[in-house]
């Protein structure tokens, strides 16, 4: 077994795992993070996609054992984050889930691509979501909730708030 102190939302935590134990089963079955779904395990579908370090990773594909020191986040951390907020209303309004399978993940991947500085186009969010499947195949409106919510956090006054809770307010920064 390997000692493990990472910052987990916010949190400092120990705990002890097994060298094999993958980040998305560390998160799953010890911390009770159940926004980190599987899907391929195998670094495919995004579904497990997390915030590590600042960067978004894919939580399937990572040895708890190896990020002593790591500053994790998911979905269940980010709540109040107030990107997260306005991509839920977008989503929302945008039919942008279906069974929800692949939501979390969606979200926490919006929230990078809205982060952006640059202008958002329907070629580029698709092209930045491109890692992670929708198995219901609702891309149009998942699309359509990411710019919606790009047109939202460029009004003025928005930006600043964007990101705040991780300290990912801008792509340059990750
Ligand atoms: S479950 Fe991690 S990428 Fe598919
Ligand atoms: S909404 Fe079902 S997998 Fe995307």
């Amino acid at each position: 077994m390997v000692n493990i102190t990472l910052t987990l939302n916010g949190k400092k935590i120990q705990a002890e795992v097994e060298p094999r134990l993958s980040l998305a089963d560390f998160l799953r079955e010890q911390q009770r993070q159940h926004s980190v779904h599987l899907g391929c395990e195998h670094g495919v579908c995004g579904a497990c996609t997390i915030v590590m370090n600042g960067q978004i990773a894919r939580s399937c594909i990572a040895l708890a054992a190896a990020l002593d020191g790591a500053d994790i986040w998911t979905l269940e951390g980010l709540d109040a984050d107030p990107t997260i907020a306005v991509l839920r209303d977008t989503f929302h309004e945008q039919h942008g889930l279906q069974c929800g399978f692949c939501t979390p993940a969606m979200l926490i991947t919006a929230r990078e691509i809205v982060s952006s500085k640059a202008e958002l186009t329907e070629a580029g969010v698709r092209e930045a979501l491109a890692g992670n499947i929708c198995r219901c195949t609702g891309y149009a409106g998942i699309v359509r909730a990411v710019l919606s919510a790009g047109e939202r956090l460029r009004q003025p006054g928005a930006a600043a708030a964007a990101g705040a809770t991780t300290g990912t307010q801008s792509r340059g920064s990750h």
